[in-house]
């Protein structure tokens, strides 16, 4: 357990989880699952890597309210670094790459894959298999290729997790119960 008291090891699993990393008080973070240097999961956040793993490499940011879990055997999910999960998503036995982005309120699904720079629009429905390629921007429900992400709008995406990161710092050092 930690000093919020929400990380939790499930018999022989237990999380392993880099001294610097943020979990926001009620988050819940359970079982196998590893957070990398920097990474920031944020209030209401659940992984709950209980039948297969969760791997989240460094700096990278899961936002409040996403839940994060896997398929038993078949589906892990592996997150990589710099990643953005926006708030509320819901990511279920994908593989994100590094620096792709996942819009709020979105929901990816088994077996996808979003590569880097890789975007999924807010709101989206990612389903089972689906490959978001490099560059690629997809939305709606079921999310379908919207266009190519220019070299800016990508440029911009990538100054929003080390912006994160950064917040995560912040709120280690400086968040209280009032
Ligand atoms: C998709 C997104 C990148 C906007 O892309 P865009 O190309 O600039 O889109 P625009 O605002 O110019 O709108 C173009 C069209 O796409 C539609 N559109 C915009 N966002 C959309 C979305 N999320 N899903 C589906 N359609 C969307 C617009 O309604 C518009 O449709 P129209 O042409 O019929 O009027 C943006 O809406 C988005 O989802 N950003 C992610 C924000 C987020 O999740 N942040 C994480 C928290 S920090």
């Amino acid at each position: 357990m930690t000093e919020n008291g929400n990380v939790f090891s499930l018999g022989d699993k237990h999380p392993q989880i880099a001294d610097d990393v943020f979990i926001a008080p009620g988050a819940q973070v359970m079982g196998d699952v590893t957070i990398g240097k920097g990474s920031s999961i944020w209030f209401n956040c659940v992984l709950r890597g209980d039948v297969n793993t969760i791997e989240v490499g460094e700096g990278t940011n899961i936002q409040d309210g996403t839940v994060v879990h896997v398929s038993r055997r078949t589906h892990p999910t592996v997150i990589g670094s710099n990643v953005l999960i926006g708030h509320m998503a819901m990511v279920h036995g994908c593989i994100l790459k590094d620096w792709s982005f996942v819009g709020l309120g979105s929901i990816v699904m088994d077996g996808c894959v979003v590569e880097e720079d890789g975007m999924l629009a807010a709101g989206a429905m990612l389903t089972p298999g689906k490959v978001i390629g490099k560059g690629e921007l997809w939305g709606g429900r079921p999310a379908k290729l919207m266009r190519t992400l220019t070299e800016e709008q990508i440029t911009s995406n990538r100054t929003a997790s080390p912006h994160y990161a950064q917040l995560a710092q912040v709120y280690r050092s400086e968040l209280k119960v009032d």
